[in-house]
């Protein structure tokens, strides 16, 4: 349970918030490289962080993440034209580059010096693992682009993507390190279809969480019982401030999330699978979900409960909500816009909850303190998650031991 006070410090992440602040010392994922295709493509209106912003991609294919209103008298550059290496207003002309600079501006006299004198809000792009990534701070010098081993693979060994989740980013996030809802909320009815991983979930529904904090976020381990001699564990990563990573389920491939706040009323959800070990087979629907053409909102939204079959629920899957990624989003934009966690009862499973609180409040009291901000380190953010079975005498983190760093070509080994 949170007070009011604290609930609105961890949710709120605009211009001027103490979360807001964190979260800017971070690179930030603003789009996937897919939505600017080509040079001189279409301007794209971007909203994050509550910041109405316009992307384009210009002449020689750098990325511009700019103040979507004009400086001029603000219209908004959504209308643009994309030409000869500057996004130009369509209202009187005015033009921009990439670095928010006037280039252009062909309604004032040829010889007045006006142009060099305006500059429009601009965020530093860099593109890294399918992900167009904006620095959206002022500190400096400005941290290393992030290392995840999703990101730094070759692209044949990654799938990314993402899709529109309509509530806060926190409770999307808090759905991420809470490792026991997988028994209930993606548990398929029918036995034949389940993976092996699968079988131990929900053949232990009472798992014991044993969480580490770490020098990027928090290590979260689920012991569940397998046999008389072994527990199944699955060990899970948060890293600073909203990615997840999980080990495989069903599906192929290690699997990751990032929950990136558009406003404080909706985010994104980005959904990554990788193998540190060779190309990548069929993801399958798993975390992804059907997309509604040409956007990223889920075909199964809010609008059509998600597609809930009562039908479904009774003979095929728990919540008759077809794939994980519906599911997740059904039961966290059913929790409200923002979820009130003053009316909280949180039992022994909700550790990794409260933990991922706690660490997020500290944060910003380092912050506030002038401290370094955790998991800005590449070298911290090289980690992975595992999935197997030990003796019940071997503590998870012996057991698993270097499965859960991603510097060493080691995949093949994971039990
Ligand atoms: S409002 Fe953009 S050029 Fe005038
Ligand atoms: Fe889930």
């Amino acid at each position: 349970m949170l007070t009011r006070e604290e609930n609105m410090l961890l949710t709120r992440t605009g211009p001027g918030t103490a979360m807001g602040a964190v979260v800017r010392h971070y690179w930030i994922p603003a789009l996937l490289s897919e939505e600017l295709p080509e040079q001189d493509c279409a301007p794209l209106r971007v909203r994050l962080l509550g910041e109405d912003l316009v992307a384009f991609r210009d002449s020689t294919g750098a990325v511009g993440l700019l103040d979507r209103y004009c400086a001029h008298r603000g219209a908004s550059l959504f209308f643009g034209r994309n030409e000869e290496s500057g996004l130009r207003c369509v209202y009187h002309g005015w033009k921009f580059d990439t670095t928010g600079a006037c280039v252009d501006m062909p309604n004032e006299p040829a010889e007045s010096s006006f142009k060099d004198r305006i500059r429009l809000k601009s965020y530093p792009c860099q593109e890294r693992g399918g992900i167009i990534w904006a620095y959206m701070g002022s500190a400096q010098p400005v941290p290393s682009l992030p290392d995840f081993e999703w990101a730094v693979v070759p692209e044949a060994q990654r799938c990314v993507s993402k899709r529109l989740q309509e509530c806060n980013y926190l409770q999307a996030l808090e759905g991420g390190v809470d490792l026991s809802h997988i028994a209930f909320l993606h548990r398929n009815l029918d036995p034949g279809r389940d993976a092996r991983d699968q079988t131990l979930t929900r053949g232990d529904t009472r798992p014991t969480f044993e969480v580490v904090d770490t020098d990027y976020g928090l290590l979260i381990a689920a012991r569940r019982n397998a046999d008389a001699d072994r527990f199944y564990w699955r060990i899970s990563q948060w890293i600073m401030p909203w990615y997840t990573m999980f080990p495989p389920l069903v599906d192929t491939g290690i699997g990751g999330h990032a929950f990136v706040p558009i406003d404080d009323e909706s985010c994104w959800v980005y959904n990554m699978t990788w193998d540190p070990s060779g190309p990548l087979g069929a993801v399958g629907d798993g975390i992804y979900g059907e997309l509604l053409p040409g956007t990223y909102r889920s075909r199964a939204n809010r609008d059509n409960d998600f597609l809930l079959d009562r039908a479904a629920q009774r003979t095929v899957s728990y919540t008759g909500i077809p794939g994980f990624a519906a599911q997740d989003g059904a039961v966290q934009e059913s929790m409200g816009l923002i979820a009130d966690r003053g009316r909280e009862r949180l039992g022994s499973t909700d550790v990794p909850v409260v933990a991922l609180r706690r660490r997020l409040l500290h944060a910003v009291q380092m912050l506030r303190a002038n401290e370094e901000l955790p998991g800005l380190e590449p070298a911290s953010q090289r980690v992975r998650p595992a999935a197997l079975l030990l003796p019940r005498a071997i503590p998870f983190q012996d057991g698993a031991g270097a499965l859960l760093r991603a510097q060493t070509d080691n995949y093949a080994m994971r039990v």
